[in-house]
């Protein structure tokens, strides 16, 4: 039985999301004479390869994508081809190998080998709640949040708490980059004279939607997803976030402990 069932959407409505987050979960005031006890594993090799393929496949599919839109194709202008086949060939491939890191490799390693859940779980929606006061300025952080952020705890095997945006980040990116890459193959269809199978699977929309409108559908998915990865990218590199960031290269964080077990068992 999932904790969300043993407490009931009537508590967790009328409660718990009203409730400070500490109130919630008491380790948040063990944290407060803790000392760091060592570095842990946060992101496997094959995580970190992932997320970076992620970035330069996201700025290779950005920098060509603009030059189709525009025609503007710089440096990629060089003679024997012409910009517009080197802009459209990049984009291309980038774009297959994309889906495949993004919905695929990234989350293999990064929930099944690091073990990063990324369900939506009680207590996930209860500190959405209070970060997002908090970020609002309407409440103050969760005391000792940023070090929760960094604790293992040991009775659960798990970090203590993450970021309910970066949850949603996660399922975002991977909803996003599906629905481009869909609206993507779907225009490539159309343009290609004798399309291989799998493009003419992958390029479904093309069978409900006119070009014109997967077009357009395709700069808005694109427009927004270069938007969440400059946000995303923005607090990655926030001084604050510089030992998550250091994780993303290394592996390994300098990380707290907790030993108390909590009123849930399994969240
Ligand atoms: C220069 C750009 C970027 C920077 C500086 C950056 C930084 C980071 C850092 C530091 C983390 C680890 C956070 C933690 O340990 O809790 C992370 C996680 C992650 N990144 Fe990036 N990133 C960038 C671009 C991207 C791109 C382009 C994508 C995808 C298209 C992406 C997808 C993700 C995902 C899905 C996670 C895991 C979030 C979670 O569930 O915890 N990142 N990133």
């Amino acid at each position: 039985m999932s904790t969300s069932d043993r407490r009931g959407l009537h508590k967790l409505l009328t409660e718990d999301i009203w409730e400070r987050y500490c109130d919630f979960d008491p380790r948040c005031f063990e944290l407060s004479d803790a000392e760091i006890v060592g570095e842990r594993l946060r992101h496997s090799l094959g995580s970190r390869l992932a997320h970076w393929l992620q970035v330069t496949l996201m700025t290779v599919l950005v920098v060509t994508g603009y030059a189709l839109w525009s025609g503007n194709y710089g440096p990629m202008n060089v003679p024997i081809w012409d910009g517009y086949y080197v802009a459209f060939g990049l984009h291309m491939w980038a774009g297959i190998f994309i889906v495949v890191v993004t919905l695929l490799l990234f989350p293999f390693y990064h929930v099944f080998v690091d073990g990063h859940r990324q369900l939506a779980e009680y207590s996930d929606i209860v500190l959405g709640i209070n970060i997002g006061l908090a970020f609002l300025g309407v409440r103050e952080y969760p005391p000792n949040y940023h070090k929760g952020r960094r604790t293992w705890d040991v009775i659960k095997e798990h970090w203590m708490v993450g970021h309910p945006a970066q949850k949603a980040y996660f399922w975002w990116i991977s909803i996003f980059v599906a629905l481009v890459a869909l609206t993507g193959f779907g225009i490539y269809r159309e343009m290609a004279t004798d399309p291989v199978w799998w493009v003419v699977w992958l390029g479904i929309p093309a069978d409900y939607l006119a070009v014109e409108t997967l077009k357009q559908l395709h700069l808005v998915l694109a427009a927004v997803i270069t938007a969440m990865v400059i946000f995303h990218a923005y607090f990655g590199v926030m001084k604050s976030n510089w030992d998550f960031l250091k994780s993303m290269v290394v592996g390994t964080v300098p990380y707290y402990e907790v030993e108390s077990p909590t009123e849930d068992g399994d969240d």
